[in-house]
């Protein structure tokens, strides 16, 4: 049920054809206290249309609104103001829920376009990042909320498997490199031999060299170039899978940057065609001049490809195999202007779909107020970070509620959903303070919070031997009930908000707002006190754990039924 729109029709029915319908959606607005109604409609437009004063339209309009829906409609200053009926509204919406489980809020804008997802997307043989970690959560939920939306999402890790580094990984392990300790830890093994290659390199010239013909061999496709980067490769991923694992996220596609090694000639043959490339201290570039950007590197003066180059190939290779609507990259602020060159490019080849590409920004992750890096050899553990999060949501269980049964099982779903939770809750591109005692804490703006307030809720249902099946009589004394359901009833609404904006922490804000309207409910009514509205209540007890479930799966995070 759309409330908005029927709103909107009431009024079009009045004031056709002065102004369409559209516009009378796109005009009314959601008053942000609750005594000035559930919707308000401005009328200084019709004022202007008219000449007349928009409290004296407002005063015509709501003595003339008629509709089932709507209980009464007052004039306040140059606003109509209208309160729907909650004992309709209140019906509609928990039978929408009850009946739709899962599916409630579910819509149909994406019904057959496809959405790539450029995510995570770590660098082989090198820690992966806080920005990584955002990247993959941010990615993630992105996903499901597209989903949500009748989207087939395609999630891409471009890994950055390829590059000049690895020709210098390849001649620093086969000169100090040893298997074993590879084997044992890989990426720290591996990061420091790296590290040893720049501090030899200074001391000996011919080091950079062998790391360029190393690299070139790999691209030539040499057999032993290759195994050792394909070994490297494979340790690194083991790694990362164990990052994911903890987080649940899955691929639909891990063709890094190393899968357009054979398909960056063919993307440096149409430029050329089309005279749009310039060579630039023997390099090939792309000017970029009346976009206001630097030229975007093609190729270096020894032939090597770019990053850049890497990516102009996947976005084509992605627009022919998966035919997307859109193209999300989920990377970090920093590479702003490589996705503005990128974009650039591509429209000035004339392909018209460059628009549809785009590059979701984030900010950064702090300690303290600093930057957390990943400094030379100083490597910060993501997966630690992770497993220190599950041992304190578990010292939480333990102290709180000693007799769980699953209590691992537990205490992983509150501990990851907690670091997910603490980087989903505002805008990506605010830089995010990381402290695990904050996301940790039980009350507040926090995972745990949330997944609390689901299972005591289902605490109650059980306690009130709820039972899904069989019609009630849904009739509520009073108001209390109904912050619950317009929250309930703006589910739709928040995911396609948040979906457009390619902001998941519309979805966060809403199960927290959902989350304290409940707890203030518990508070304030008996819920399972014995009389006739004892099913009605169960009945929205039970709508609030489907809702909340919904809003934390499409964020990426479990809701157990007890904690
Ligand atoms: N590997 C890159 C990095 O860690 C991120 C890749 C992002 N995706 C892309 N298509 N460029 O900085």
């Amino acid at each position: 049920m759309n409330y908005v729109g029927s709103f909107a029709d009431a009024l079009y029915e009045i004031l056709q054809p002065e102004i369409d319908k559209a516009t009378i959606e796109q005009l009314i607005e959601k008053p942000k206290i609750a005594d000035f109604g559930d919707y308000a409609f401005p009328c200084f437009q019709l004022a202007k249309i008219r000449k007349q004063a928009p409290p004296l339209i407002a005063k015509q309009i709501s003595d003339s609104i008629t509709s089932p829906l709507i209980q009464k409609a007052e004039a306040v200053g140059g606003y109509v103001n209208v309160f729907l009926n909650k004992q309709m509204v209140t019906q509609h919406v928990l039978e929408a829920v009850l009946s739709q489980k899962q599916n409630y809020g579910s819509l149909s804008i994406g019904e057959n376009k496809v959405v790539t997802i450029d995510m995570s997307s770590p660098n082989i043989a090198k820690p992966f990042s806080m920005g990584h970690l955002r990247s993959t959560v941010i990615g993630n939920a992105l996903a499901l909320i597209f989903q949500k939306c009748g989207y087939q999402t395609v999630k891409i890790n471009h890994l950055g498997d390829w590059g000049t580094q690895f020709g210098k990984l390849i001649t620093a392990y086969k000169k100090w490199g040893n298997e074993e300790s590879v084997k044992k830890e890989p990426i720290k093994e591996l990061l420091s031999l790296y590290v040893k290659f720049h501090d030899e390199a200074e001391k000996d010239h011919t080091l950079e060299e062998d790391g360029r013909a190393w690299f070139k061999k790999l691209e030539d496709g040499h057999d032993e170039a290759l195994s050792l980067w394909r070994w490297f490769r494979d340790e690194s991923l083991k790694e990362f899978s164990k990052i994911y694992e903890l987080l649940k996220v899955d691929f639909d596609s891990y063709n890094g940057e190393a899968f357009y090694n054979d398909k960056m000639g063919m993307v440096v043959e149409m430029l050329e065609e089309n005279g749009l490339l310039v060579e630039s201290d023997q390099a090939q570039v792309v000017p970029l001049e009346e976009q206001n950007l630097p030229p975007c590197l093609i190729k270096k003066s020894d032939g090597a490809t770019l990053y850049a180059t890497r990516d102009l190939a996947a976005a084509f290779y992605r627009k022919n195999n998966y035919q997307f609507d859109q193209a999300l990259y989920v990377v970090g602020n920093e590479q702003s202007l490589h996705f503005n060159q990128l974009k650039a490019v591509l429209a000035k080849m004339d392909f018209e779909w460059s628009d549809t590409l785009h590059h979701i920004p984030f900010g950064m992750m702090l300690k303290d107020g600093k930057k957390m890096s990943t400094r030379k050899g100083k490597v910060i553990l993501l997966e630690e970070v992770l497993t220190e999060s599950i041992s304190l949501a578990m010292k939480n269980i333990e102290a709180k509620n000693p007799s769980l049964t699953n209590k691992e099982e537990v205490s992983k779903q509150v501990g990851v959903g907690a670091v997910i939770f603490h980087d989903l809750k505002n805008f990506r591109m605010n830089d995010i303070e990381f402290s695990l005692e904050d996301m940790l804490r039980f009350e507040g703006e926090t995972g745990p919070y949330i997944q609390y307030t689901n299972a005591r809720a289902n605490s109650l249902l059980r306690k009130g031997n709820w039972n899904e099946t069989g019609t009630i009589s849904i009739h509520f004394e009073g108001k209390a009930h109904w912050e619950i359901i317009s929250l309930l009833r703006d589910f739709s609404e928040v995911i396609s908000n948040s979906m457009k904006k390619f902001d998941p922490s519309q979805i966060a804000k809403y199960a927290i707002d959902l989350s304290r309207a409940f707890n203030q409910y518990y508070g304030e009514v008996r819920i399972l006190e014995e009389n006739e509205e004892l099913q009605a209540r169960l009945a929205l007890v039970s709508a609030v754990t489907i809702v909340l479930q919904e809003s934390l799966r499409l964020l990426g995070l479990d809701a157990p039924n007890e904690m």
